[in-house]
């Protein structure tokens, strides 16, 4: 936001432009404000576009040294979403959801460049900001989702198919929310945030 805007000193074309970044910027902070977790989806299918514009978000996240070092699955097929579903101590959610997106760290790519540290947190660290963006990326599409962590790693390699340095970080099922969204409340920042 201009200086000269927040001073009241611009063009009637300046304040129009200031007036978009800041509708844009509001709606940014409503999708983060918006998003809490979704544990009931309907059946409703996504659309196409829509998955293609989380899938481009996710591609456009940062990662250590802009490897990548992540691989994403999409899943569909309800037979694969219902194995998935037992891997992860059967949530449910994971086979109601349309579509589940499998975000693994790839070990391997990460550890060519970076060694043990590429193989050990660089890769975690790009699967996770990636599966994070795909989470706001759905909300910004009108979708829900829910990060699921609590599963065996190895069932959901065998499942996949996955090669041995691929491993699955977080299943993430999006489709639209059946039912109210319920709201959970967060640490005081004092608690979490630090002034060194
Ligand atoms: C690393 C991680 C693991 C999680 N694992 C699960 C899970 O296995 N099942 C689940 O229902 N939610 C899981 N969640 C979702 C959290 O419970 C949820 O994000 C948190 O309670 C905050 O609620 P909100 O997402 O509605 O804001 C996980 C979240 C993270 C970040």
């Amino acid at each position: 936001m201009s200086t000269a805007f927040l001073a009241g000193k611009c063009t009637a074309a300046d304040t129009h432009i200031n007036l978009i970044l800041l509708i844009l910027i509001m709606q940014f902070y409503e999708v983060l404000e918006k998003r809490h977790s979704c544990r009931e989806f309907s059946d409703k299918p996504i659309e196409p576009e829509k998955l293609q514009n989380i899938l481009n978000t996710v591609a456009s996240c940062p990662t250590a040294g802009n490897l990548q070092a992540y691989k994403v699955y999409v899943v569909r097929s309800k037979e694969t979403r219902e194995a998935l579903a037992q891997a992860a101590l059967g949530q449910n959610p994971v086979i109601q959801a349309p579509i589940v997106l499998v975000f693994c760290a790839d070990k391997d790519h990460s550890g060519k460049k970076y060694g043990e540290r590429g193989e050990e947190l660089y890769a975690l660290q790009d699967a996770t900001i990636a599966a994070s963006y795909s989470q706001l990326a759905a909300e910004a599409e009108g979708l829900s989702s829910v990060w699921v962590g609590a599963f065996e790693p190895l069932e959901v390699s065998y499942i996949l198919k996955t090669e041995a340095a691929v491993v699955p970080i977080a299943l993430i099922p999006i489709g639209y929310r059946n039912g109210p969204v319920r709201v959970t409340q967060r640490r005081p920042l004092e608690e979490i945030v630090k002034e060194v």
